[in-house]
């Protein structure tokens, strides 16, 4: 009998170690021979702990389990009280492309063997058949951004570091992953760390870098430690080393642990944090891309940015393109977290619209109360009203309506929340987690603070200098902290004017 219980942190957290135990217990007293393997999620985490069994027909779902659910396992399995039915036949997994989270939750996370079954180190091989132009010529037709937030385009970065001359450069892995509802780079290096060292190891191809790192927080210690054995097993293998696969190139990489700033996300910050120093923002240029981490050229991406490398250039950039619409191509791992009913990760084609997402495929809020608002992309993402709701899933079409899709993190709010509260939380949290550099953050995000608690006593003439604080911060701010918390703030004045009671007495 073989079963699977994840070693996620999410599905820990809801118990997956208590019943992965019970179900080892159970196994011995019944004297049944089990294979235990603690595999990754698989986005569902309102069904955590999720366990499968392996059948002939495929593996059964079973969730949430405790460890009160565990001795009907060896038993009729059909009749089992928490049986979902086959996993991959469940509506949120028949739903979705999964491209980048192919393999969680599939797999045995650290069995080389298994990733290699399932199309893992393809994308490395055939890298290694291909001139570095070549690679990144790939990348680029992918269409494949950013997905750390910002949306530039990989292959013109990797270009820069490419034709960048210098006798040394990197790979630095940002898995600083700080915003709210977000944990789709926890997720990925915990269930399928190969991916990120294969895209990483590709990455050093392309722009001729030998060294990488990967920078995530110490609030992450099992992503730390999964990535850190998958390194070794791969280095021992001969995938990571000085003869990457028997190729005579060389690439090694090594985990960085910070010590949970949230600037320590921006890239320049993450740059000063792993070189030793204070975690505080540098001013671009020059770029990282030029002048990066030690003063060399630094290919600076997210996780998900670099896991969805293996499968382009396993698949090639056409396949990968098809996906998506605009110049929003590929897929996205759709972060569903706060109010929701359906919490979880779903990766998709870009195009869905914010209300499919949120009503379909998040099933509305978990109190089942009417859905408020959604905030899209983290702490600094603006809100979305119902109003907008029909917005597609893109990059330009969350610019065009004044927020952005960040790193697809999504917040639910149901109608109890004061939006008010919400503008004086983004501002209060700018002003714990700024930097100190420039004075539009340091200092606007403390006077916003106590601009919004005037609003609430009801003082009109704090609106215009709320709008204007606003306006300064987004403009004059050296990094997104300071310059996109207006998001948040602004959308709840505009969209949500009765929270604000000046605003509607104002009107009236
Ligand atoms: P940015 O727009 O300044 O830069 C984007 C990337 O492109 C950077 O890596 C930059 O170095 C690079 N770049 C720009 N021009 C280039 C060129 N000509 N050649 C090569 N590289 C070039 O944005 P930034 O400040 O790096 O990121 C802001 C985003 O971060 C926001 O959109 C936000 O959503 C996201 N964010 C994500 C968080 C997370 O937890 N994942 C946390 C906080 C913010
Ligand atoms: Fe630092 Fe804030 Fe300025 Fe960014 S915007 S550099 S976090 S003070």
């Amino acid at each position: 009998m073989r079963v699977y219980v994840p070693l996620d942190a999410a599905a820990k957290a809801l118990g997956a170690d208590e019943v992965a135990a019970a179900i080892q217990a159970e196994a011995a007293r019944r004297g049944v021979e089990i294979t235990l393997v603690r595999n990754g999620s698989r986005g569902m985490v309102w069904l955590e702990p999720l366990v499968e069994v392996a059948t002939d027909l495929g593996r059964m779902a079973f969730g949430p389990m405790t460890t009160a659910d565990v001795a009907a396992l060896f038993e009729d399995l059909k009749a089992h009280p928490k049986a979902l039915g086959l996993t991959e036949e469940l509506p949120w997994m028949l739903r979705q492309t999964r491209l980048t989270f192919a393999r969680c939750g599939v797999i045995d996370p650290l069995s080389l063997d298994e990733y290699e079954l399932h199309h893992g180190l393809k994308g490395l091989k055939r890298a290694l058949s291909l001139s570095d132009a070549d690679i990144v010529a790939e990348v680029r037709e992918s269409g494949l951004r950013g997905r750390g937030g910002a949306g530039f385009p990989t292959g013109i970065k990797w270009e820069t570091v490419r034709t960048a001359k210098a006798d040394q450069k990197y790979i630095v892995c940002n898995a600083d992953e700080g915003d709210s509802a977000t944990f789709a780079d926890r997720m990925l290096m915990e269930g399928d760390p190969f991916t990120l060292i294969e895209g990483m190891a590709i990455a050093g191809l392309a722009v001729g870098a030998t060294k990488g790192y990967i920078y995530t927080r110490s609030e992450y210690p099992d992503a730390v430690s999964q990535m850190t054995r998958a390194i070794q097993i791969a280095r021992a293998a001969g995938v990571l080393g000085p003869s990457v696969l028997g190729s005579g190139r060389a690439f090694d990489m090594e985990v960085r642990v910070g010590a949970g700033a949230y600037v320590c996300g921006e890239e320049t910050s993450l740059l000063n944090s792993l070189e030793g120093k204070r975690g505080t923002v540098r001013a671009k240029p020059p770029l990282p891309a030029l002048q990066g981490f030690l003063g060399k050229p630094t290919v600076v991406n997210n996780v998900i940015s670099l896991a969805s490398v293996p499968v382009i250039l396993d698949r090639g950039a056409a396949f990968y393109k098809n996906f998506g619409m605009g110049r929003s191509q590929g897929t996205m791992a759709l972060q569903l977290a706060g109010n929701v009913k359906f919490g979880g990760l779903f990766e998709t084609a870009f195009g869905l619209t914010l209300g499919e997402i949120v009503d379909d495929i998040g099933g509305g809020t978990a109190t089942g109360r009417p859905v408020k608002a959604v905030q899209v992309g983290g702490p600094l993402g603006a809100w979305f009203p119902r109003a907008l709701f029909d917005t597609p899933f893109t990059y330009e079409d969350f610019a065009t309506r004044g927020g952005l899709i960040g790193h697809a993190g999504l917040t639910v709010a149901d109608d109890s929340v004061d939006m008010l509260k919400m503008a004086r939380f983004a501002l209060e949290f700018c002003a714990i987690e700024s930097c100190g550099k420039c004075t539009p953050c340091r200092l606007g995000a403390v006077r916003g603070v106590e601009t919004v608690d005037r609003i609430a006593r009801g003082d009109a003439a704090a609106i215009p200098l709320l709008t204007d604080l606003c306006d300064t911060m987004k403009a004059g701010s050296l990094c997104a902290l300071g310059g996109f918390t207006p998001y948040p703030v602004m959308s709840a004045l505009t969209h949500f004017p009765d929270d604000f009671a000046v605003m509607r007495e104002a009107a009236e």
